[in-house]
């Protein structure tokens, strides 16, 4: 997913000038991801890009669907620098989080340790994850990547457990001008045809016009909280 540009509505007063060299011309795909991983890192570390764009808090769909959830084993995938796996941690979750931004994992790890909490914290690529079966209570997408991951959550998910889902709608290509063979985001009802069709219960599914949890942007976006039976 590439850094959304800045929204001049987000930000207070004008819009500060946010830039990373772009990626090397005709990079490999092992050069475009260690492009895209120091690309993380800088950003979700980045004071001007956090105190404009980002959102800290944790994600407010995430936080209702474990209202009333027992504590369990959690896996906040793609976690970023740890505003969601905290948050759960917080409430008594195990929570592990695995992400390629090593520094953003370093940075959730010393706020873990000053709150007196426990994280694990895994350094990989997630296309290299192994989504072990039946293993967790609870999986976090939060804006992690432009896959459904249908297949390996109902894997990786014991019986009951939830999924949380949320990103972008694929309407996003137009505010962003995203090149064909680049685009990111959902279909209309794509998310839960998916899930549906794996065998899991919806439990809440919505499209609202609304900021985006992850960078404050206002956008179509796609939400889901879905049970595996
Ligand atoms: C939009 S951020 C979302 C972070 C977090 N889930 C949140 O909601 O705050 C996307 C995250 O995915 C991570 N990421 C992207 N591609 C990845 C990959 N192939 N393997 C592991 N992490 C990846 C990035 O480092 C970044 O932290």
């Amino acid at each position: 997913m590439p850094v959304p540009p800045v929204d001049p509505d987000s930000a207070q007063g004008p819009p500060p000038v946010l830039s990373y060299p772009p990626p090397p011309a005709h990079a490999t795909p092992a050069q475009q991801h260690e492009y895209e991983r120091g690309r993380w890192n800088h950003f979700l570390l980045d004071d001007t890009w956090r105190r404009t764009r980002f959102n800290a808090q944790p994600n407010a769909l995430l936080v209702e669907a474990v209202r009333h959830q027992p504590p369990g084993r959690a896996l906040d995938v793609n976690m970023g620098e740890g505003r969601n796996a905290l948050y759960l941690a917080q409430l008594g979750w195990q929570v592990t989080g695995i992400d390629f931004a090593e520094q953003a994992l370093a940075f959730a790890q010393q706020r873990a340790q000053a709150l007196g909490l426990v994280l694990t914290t895994i350094a990989q690529d997630l296309r290299t994850f192994a989504w072990d079966p039946d293993q967790w209570d609870l999986l976090v997408l939060s804006y992690a990547d432009d896959s459904a991951h249908v297949a390996e959550v109902h894997r990786a998910l014991k019986p009951g457990g939830l999924v949380v889902f949320e990103n972008f709608h694929a309407e996003v290509n137009q505010a962003w001008n995203t090149p064909p063979d680049q685009q990111v985001g959902f279909a209309t009802d794509e998310l839960p045809a998916l899930y549906t069709a794996a065998g899991f219960r919806i439990l809440h599914y919505k499209e609202p016009v609304k900021a985006a949890d992850f960078t404050r942007e206002t956008h179509r976006l796609v939400q889901l909280v879905a049970q595996k039976c």
